[in-house]
């Protein structure tokens, strides 16, 4: 099947472009690589073997949006991921945030209906959960006052998406809400790029063992948590991939229950800041230079995923064990060199 990957040169994207190759699938990307490089292209077609269709195009761009639909008569379905991410730039600039995450959503709704394409994958996110009472945490879990412009968008994006599908004939979506998608392709062919100083862990970590900064500040030792540090459910990023593709063939094959369906996409592990800079040591051999620093604002202290119903419905399970996952973090950052 043809699948439309917006933001398919991203993180994520890039690595669900490759699993969708895997799978028989044809990804066609769009991105205005805003956060990403056109060289991602290479590392997939040395994976693959494929050189997959590219379209530099801004989701908010409705028209130039619109052309690549008129030229793609055959997508089946669309993955959506271009947005922007960074929790800490949300709060400054919140309407980059809304702009481009509801309007990037919204004009891809319009194109679905336009041009009769049923299925969407959404790349939703934990976050919509904030701190929950109960872990591990499952779909139904209520949904907590937003953290940051970001997760906020995450919200919303979600209703939009159920009140579309609800108002309109043949379309349906599957919303996946990630925990903390880490590591990069066994090839270390691609990989996560973060621009400038990284925001979150595992970058900042290979980053630091590279040599590239000084010194890992774990954010916080006073939580109510074992070690005293946050806990959270990391996932590799090829587990994640793969369950876009998994989601995409269950829209197509009709398997739906309801219209719109919600799965998290986590192991159920729940792993401490401490844990991942001590298991980083030991399955690369690197010393780390860290300290314990102020925790940092926003930062949920515990969360980990119920990930029953995407074992069960989807038929979808994380494969990678986090020492896998790490030593693959550690590998493509050495291909940095
Ligand atoms: N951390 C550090 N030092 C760092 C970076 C992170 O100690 O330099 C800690 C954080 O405090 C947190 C853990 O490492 O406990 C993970 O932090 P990340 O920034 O990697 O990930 P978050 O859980 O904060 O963020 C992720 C996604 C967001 C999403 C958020 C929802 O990256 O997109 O989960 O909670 F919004």
């Amino acid at each position: 099947m043809k699948i439309l990957v917006t933001g398919g040169t991203g993180y994520i994207g890039s690595h669900t472009v490759v699993e969708l190759i895997n799978a028989g699938h044809t990804p066609v990307i769009v991105d205005n690589l805003s956060n990403s490089n056109i060289g991602v292209l290479d590392g997939i077609k040395s994976i693959t073997g494929e050189s997959v269709s590219f379209y530099q195009v801004d989701v908010t761009d409705i028209q130039a949006l619109d052309k690549v639909f008129s030229e793609n008569h055959d997508i089946k379905g669309i993955i959506h991921f271009a947005a922007s991410k960074a929790v800490g730039e949300s709060v400054k600039e919140p309407l980059k945030y809304y702009r481009n995450n509801l309007v990037g959503l919204m004009n891809i709704l319009e194109c679905m209906k336009k041009h009769k394409v049923g299925s969407l994958v959404f790349s939703s996110s934990c976050t919509v959960y904030g701190q929950p009472d109960i872990l591990p945490v499952t779909e139904n879990a209520p949904i907590k006052p937003a953290l940051s412009p970001y997760g906020n968008t995450k919200q919303i994006c979600e209703e939009i998406i159920r009140d579309t599908v609800a108002s309109c004939e043949g379309l349906h979506a599957i919303l996946l809400r990630y925990f903390n998608p880490i590591g990069a392709h066994p090839s270390a062919l691609i990989g996560e790029l973060p621009l400038g100083v990284p925001q979150n862990l595992i970058p900042y970590v290979t980053q630091t063992a590279a040599g590239i900064r000084e010194c890992l500040t774990i954010f916080g030792d006073d939580y109510d948590t074992p070690d005293g540090s946050c806990i959270r459910d990391y996932i590799n990023v090829t587990d994640l991939a793969k369950a876009h593709v998994v989601s995409v063939d269950r829209m197509e094959n009709g398997k739906q229950e309801s219209d719109v369906e919600v799965f998290n996409i986590g192991t159920g592990r729940g792993t401490s800041v401490f844990e991942i800079v001590n298991m980083f040591e030991k399955v690369t051999g690197v010393k780390l230079n860290y300290k314990v620093g102020h925790r940092r604002e926003g930062d949920i202290e515990k969360v980990w995923a119920d990930a029953t119903i995407a074992n069960n419905t989807l038929g979808w399970k994380a494969e990678k064990t986090m020492e896998e996952t790490l030593a693959s973090a550690w590998k493509w950052q050495q291909s940095l060199k």
